[in-house]
Parts: structure tokens; sequence; C-alpha cells
């Protein structure tokens, strides 16, 4: 059997927690000998900053390109707030994102039939919902240069972010948004700005062609994307695969991790190319919910998201989709059996802390492996 690495950055807040509940996952499959995975652990983000006085370290991020692949928590907290813009928490994620070229995000939101009823939309909108959104996570505004406040010396500041990209950078997520649309119901919408950005014009020229050029079998919609975000809350099921660039993308998954009942219940995974020699890809694995500062440290997080996102890793990093399909399968069995964390409660359902919750699925998982 295969020994895989994985690099593990529980990073700040309720980051910690949700990693433990993981690791207690990949302990038992060590154990059972149902996989080999040797892990590393690192510090990212604000415990970055206070061991070390930077976001992430050079030690860390070598220990990053070495890994197969890394879970990561969240970073973050009003802690960090006035520490120097370079070295905030998020400029370690970022960094990892940037440094080993994960730029395609999978942000899949699923939603549990026992939560249809804790979305804040009703039941029949979002009963079955099933959607991707694929994410381009290294371009866009978040990375183009000029990014600068310049002091114009008149009592006044100038603010600066450029949003750019390039035919072959909307090439590359289009192509994984048709691949997986392939492997779903064959639906890709794409959003983006036309109207008003010149980034826009391109993104919808270059998936027009990449669509009739390789995936003529795939059907392809456009939306603008405030109207996209809107159809999001409204008629969600209508998507299947919605491409989008990294700012659009950030704001619109946050929308849908709320058509799933919380944003503790949605994972990610963000892959790199893959290397024409050795077929693998670089990969990282993180829930989209952040630290949670608030309830850091005393057991309310909900681990889903988490765990959920190492199932991705088994999925799409170790060709281990039956293993992924079982950890999903006991997620939904645990909320169908009405255990709770403090985000996804209702009446009627059985309240519970971060660790019975990891403890709940890994028993699931057992009873699926017996
Ligand atoms: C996300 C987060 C990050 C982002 C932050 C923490 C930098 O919101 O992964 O959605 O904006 O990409
Ligand atoms: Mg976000």
């Amino acid at each position: 059997m295969a020994t895989h690495k994985l690099l593990l950055l529980p990073g700040d807040g309720i980051g910690p927690e949700v990693m433990g509940e993981v690791q207690r996952l990949i302990d038992w499959l060590n154990k059972q000998g149902i996989a080999s995975f040797e892990t590393e652990q690192g510090l990212v983000g604000g415990s970055a900053y206070d061991a070390h006085k930077v976001s992430i370290s050079e030690a860390d991020m070598d220990k990053a390109k070495a890994a197969d692949a890394i879970i990561f928590g969240a970073v973050g907290g009003p802690k960090w707030d006035s520490v120097p813009y370079e070295v905030r928490p998020e400029a370690g994620l970022l960094r990892l994102r940037k440094d080993l070229g994960l730029f395609a995000n999978l942000r899949p939101a699923v939603c549990y039939p026992a939560l249809a009823d804790a979305s804040s939309l009703k039941r029949e909108a979002v009963e079955g919902l099933d959607i991707m959104i694929v994410r381009e996570l290294t371009g866009g505004v978040y990375f183009g240069e000029p990014k600068t406040i310049t002091d114009l010396g008149n009592g006044q500041k100038r603010a600066i972010d450029t949003q750019v990209y390039d035919t072959y950078e909307i090439e590359r997520i289009g192509r994984v948004a048709f691949d997986l649309a392939r492997k779903r119901r064959n639906k890709v919408t794409s959003m983006e700005k036309r109207n008003v950005m010149k980034s826009g014009v391109l993104w919808n020229e270059v998936m027009t062609q990449v669509h009739a050029r390789e995936y003529k079998d795939v059907t392809l919609e456009h939306q603008l994307a405030d109207s996209g975000g809107m159809m999001l809350v409204k008629a969600p099921k209508q998507f299947d695969v919605i491409v989008t660039d990294n700012l659009f993308g950030d704001m619109l998954s946050d929308i849908a991790a709320m058509l799933t009942g919380s944003l503790g219940m949605l994972p990610s995974a963000s892959l790199g190319e893959i290397d024409a020699k050795t077929k693998k890809r670089r990969s990282l694995f993180e829930p989209v919910h952040g630290s949670a500062p608030d309830i850091a440290g005393r057991g309310l997080a909900n681990p889903i998201a988490m765990i959920s996102s190492f199932g991705m890793a088994l999925r799409y990093s170790f060709d281990m989709g039956a293993l992924a399909d079982k950890v999903d399968a006991a997620i939904a069995a645990v909320l169908a059996s009405g255990l709770r964390t403090a985000d996804i409660k209702s009446e009627g359902t059985t309240d519970v802390s971060t660790t019975q919750m990891g403890e709940a699925i890994l028993k699931e998982v057992q009873k699926l492996h017996a």
C-alpha cells in the first residue's frame, strides 16, 4: 500500500478543534490498515505569526511543497487585526494557493435531506440541492498588480486593486468545470460581469471558445454574476457546475453555503495542474468557513466541513472514491439521526459538541466499513 504524506495546517480559532476530528479519522484508517497516511503538522496564519512573525514560515512552505496533500483548517481573528498587512493571517493561505499553483477551487454545495429545514430558504428550494462551484483561485483581483494605497498629498489617498486574467487562466479553469460537469449533470454556468469589466468580456469569450472547441456535449450558459447571485437564492437547483473568477467565487460560495444550512457544512478542494510525468497534482483541502474566533475553544464548532474536506482529499488526491463515499454517507447518517452542533440545531434535535460529532461520524464510517 502506498504511503501518502499529509501536511496538517490547523491554523487559528476553531481550526485546531475541527482538525482534531480529521486526525481521529486518519488515526483509525492507519490503524486498520485501510490507508497509510504519514502526517506532519505546521503553523499558518496568526499561530505562525505568534511563533515566527510571519504568516507561514519557509520551513512550513517547504513541507507544503513536499506533501502529497495539505489539510488546512482556518486562519485569522481579531487578535491579529493590527499586524502588518504583509503578514496578516490570510497572507499565509494566499501564499500557499499562489506558490503551489492551486488554481482550481472546487466548492460543492450539497443540501443533506436532514438539514433542509436548517437552510434560510424554503425546504422545496433546497431539498436535493447538489451544485459545484468552481472558483479560479490564483488570479484576478486577489493577486493582480498594482495593488497599492498611495497618499495623494492633499488629504486624500488612492487605493488600487487590479483585476487581471490571461486567456490560459480562463481556459484551464474552464476545462476543470467542463470535465466535472461531464461526470455530473452536464451543465456549466459561467458567471462574470462582461457588462462592466473587460476581464468579464474576455472570460465570456474564452469560455465560449473552449466550449465550442472541446466540450460541445456539455451545456454552457452565461450569467452576469450579480443576477447569478440572485438566482442562487431564488432557484438554486437550476445549477449544476458554476465556474467563476476568484472574487465572485469567494462571494457566491458563501451564498451557496447558506443554502445548505450552515457555513459549517461546506468543504473545498484546491487543485493544481496535473503533472504530465507523475500524473499527480498539488492539492490543499479546507473548509469554506473561517476561524470563528467567537466560538473557538468551546467545543461548539461543526467539524463536518473539515471532515468532508478530508473526504475530498481521499477522492481527488488519493483515488479512494469508495472510502470518500463512505465518509459522505456517514455524515448523512449522523445528521439523519438528529445529532447537531450548535450552528445547525433545530427543534427536536440533539445538541452535540465538536468531539461528539467527530466520534459519531467515525462510528458510522466504521459501521459502513465493517
Ligand atoms: C475563502 C476565504 C479566503 C478568501 C480568505 C480567508 C483569504 O474567504 O477561502 O473563501 O477570500 O479566499
Ligand atoms: Mg470566502
